[in-house]
C-alpha cells in the first residue's frame, strides 16, 4: 500500500492531526508525517503532551515514518516516489498562501506541491476565522486545481455531544476523502428527521 502523507501546519486543531495519525496507524496504513515548526508551537498550546512524546509513541508502529521540515531530500519531496496522496491538517493560512502560489520552501509544502503537479489526491483542512478575501481566493485557487478543501466545521445536524465527537466525525471524513475508508460509518450519516412530513 502506498503511504499517505500527513502534513501538520501551524493552525489550531492539533487534536484532529493526532487522531488522524492514530486512525491511520490503527488501520495499518503506511503514514509519512511532516510537521512545521509553527505546528509544534500550536501543539504545545493545545495538547496534553509534547509533540515529541506523541512522535516517539507513533515510531513504535512499523507503518509510521516521519521527516524533518527541512529534509528536502526525503522521498516525499520527489514526484517519482509513489504516495497515496496527502492531507494537511490543520492547514494554516500561511501554508495555504504558499501552496496556492507554488511556493515550496519546506518539506510539507514541497510534498503538497508534488501532489498538485502529479495530480494526486490532496486534502487540506484550513482553519482560520474570520477569513479575508485573500484567504478565500487562495483556497478557491486550490479548489479549482482539484484540492479538497475541508474546513473543520462541526456537523451540528448530528448533535455532537462535545469536541471528541466532532473530531471523531471529522477524522472519518478525512479518511473517506483520502480513500482510506470507503464511506462514513452509520453514526456519521444524517438520515433525516423521522417525524418530519415529507416535502415534495
Ligand atoms: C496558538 C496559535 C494558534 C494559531 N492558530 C492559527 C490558525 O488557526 N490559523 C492560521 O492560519 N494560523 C494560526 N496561527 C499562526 C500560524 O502558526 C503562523 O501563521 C505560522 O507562520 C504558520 O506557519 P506554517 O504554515 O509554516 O505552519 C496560530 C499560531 C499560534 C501560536
Amino acid at each position: 500500500m502506498k503511504p499517505v502523507v500527513v502534513g501538520i501546519s501551524g493552525a489550531s486543531g492539533s487534536v484532529i492531526a493526532e487522531q488522524l495519525v492514530e486512525a491511520l496507524l490503527t488501520r495499518e496504513t503506511p503514514t509519512a508525517l511532516v510537521c512545521t515548526n509553527a505546528a509544534k508551537m500550536v501543539w504545545q498550546e493545545e495538547m496534553p503532551e509534547s509533540f515529541a512524546s506523541y512522535l516517539s509513541a507513533w515510531r513504535e508502529s512499523p507503518f509510521f515514518t516521519s521527516y524533518g521540515i527541512n529534509e528536502m531530500s526525503a522521498p516525499i519531496a520527489s514526484g517519482t516516489y509513489p504516495t497515496g496522496g496527502m492531507v494537511i491538517v490543520p492547514c494554516s493560512m500561511a501554508s495555504v498562501a504558499s501552496l496556492a502560489n507554488g511556493m515550496a520552501n519546506n518539506l510539507l509544502l514541497r510534498a503538497a506541491d508534488v501532489c498538485l503537479k502529479e495530480r494526486r489526491n490532496l486534502v487540506i483542512v484550513p482553519r482560520e476565522t474570520p477569513l479575508h478575501a485573500i484567504h478565500l481566493e487562495n483556497m478557491a485557487r486550490l479548489a479549482r486545481m482539484g484540492v479538497q478543501v475541508m474546513p473543520p466545521e462541526p456537523p451540528f445536524y448530528l448533535k455532537p455531544k462535545g469536541i471528541d465527537e466532532v473530531v471523531d466525525y471529522f477524522v472519518e471524513r478525512i479518511l473517506v476523502s483520502l480513500d482510506v475508508e470507503p464511506g462514513l460509518s452509520d453514526r456519521h450519516v444524517y438520515r433525516g428527521s423521522s417525524d418530519r412530513e415529507p416535502r415534495y
